[in-house]
């Protein structure tokens, strides 16, 4: 299992308009600016925390053996070498595995947290590579998602990938999503990874000009 979730620690996965790239320390100041907005901390259902907290947050995502974290960068922003990697994320995306005797069950989760960056796809985009990594690459074949019940664009963006309704908590004030990766879904909307590009972080941050053509998805 270790070996199977922390199997990203050396990926980036290109897309049209994305760049995805593992969580790592440089990238914790930005996420917590971010997460210091009460709107994001409502949208995601997270508590505040202390930079301090976030680190040892990071530092837990990393080496937790059930969970793949990805930052999201603007690709156009990060072929330009000149822009610091952390002026360059959008968001975050994660996958984990919530069921210890059912690897193939993940719960997915994710965060486009700069406003200008919403309604332009990118949401869209980045659930598919995710959920195409996770198929393709961790074995995933279940996914679920939890949203806040007034959260309609996210539960509409998941409705579009055959998400359906499988219980809703009053509680808690969240829905949960599922959807079963079976073969007709997996040929008619996941297919396989060629829409995107699977590189080396370490050598690709190395020479980020290099390679950087928009790809049609
Ligand atoms: C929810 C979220 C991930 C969607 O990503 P996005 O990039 O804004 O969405 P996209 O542009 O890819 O659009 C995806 C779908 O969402 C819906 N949508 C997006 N913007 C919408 C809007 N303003 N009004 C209504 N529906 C909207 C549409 O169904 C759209 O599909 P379509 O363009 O084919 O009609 C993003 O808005 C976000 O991260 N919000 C804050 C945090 C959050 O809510 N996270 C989810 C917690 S579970």
């Amino acid at each position: 299992m270790l070996l199977i979730m922390r199997i990203n620690e050396d990926t980036l996965l290109e897309g049209g308009n994305v760049v995805l790239v593992p969580y790592n320390a440089d990238h914790v100041p930005r996420y917590h600016q971010w997460m210091c907005s009460p709107e994001l901390q409502k949208l995601t259902a997270s508590e505040p925390l202390t930079l301090e907290q976030e680190y040892d947050m990071q530092r837990d995502w990393r080496e937790d053996d059930d969970k793949c974290t990805f930052i999201i960068l603007d690709k156009q922003k990060w072929a330009d070498p000149s822009i610091p990697e952390q002026e360059c994320m959008v968001g975050d995306v994660n996958i984990f595995l919530t069921d210890p005797s059912d690897p193939s069950l993940a719960e997915l989760e994710i965060m486009i947290a700069v406003p200008c960056y919403r309604g332009k796809g990118l949401g869209k985009e980045v659930t598919r590579m995710m959920m195409c990594y996770g198929i393709h690459k961790l074995g995933i074949r279940k996914f679920e998602v939890k949203i806040g019940l007034d959260n309609k664009i996210s539960i509409a963006m998941f409705k579009k990938f055959h998400f359906r309704e499988l219980s809703v908590s009053e509680v808690f004030q969240e829905v949960t999503l599922g959807v079963t990766v079976n073969e007709a879904l997996q040929k008619h909307v996941f297919g396989n990874m060629d829409f995107m590009l699977q590189r080396e972080y370490g050598k690709a941050r190395d020479s980020r000009q290099a390679t950087f053509t928009p790809l049609s998805l």
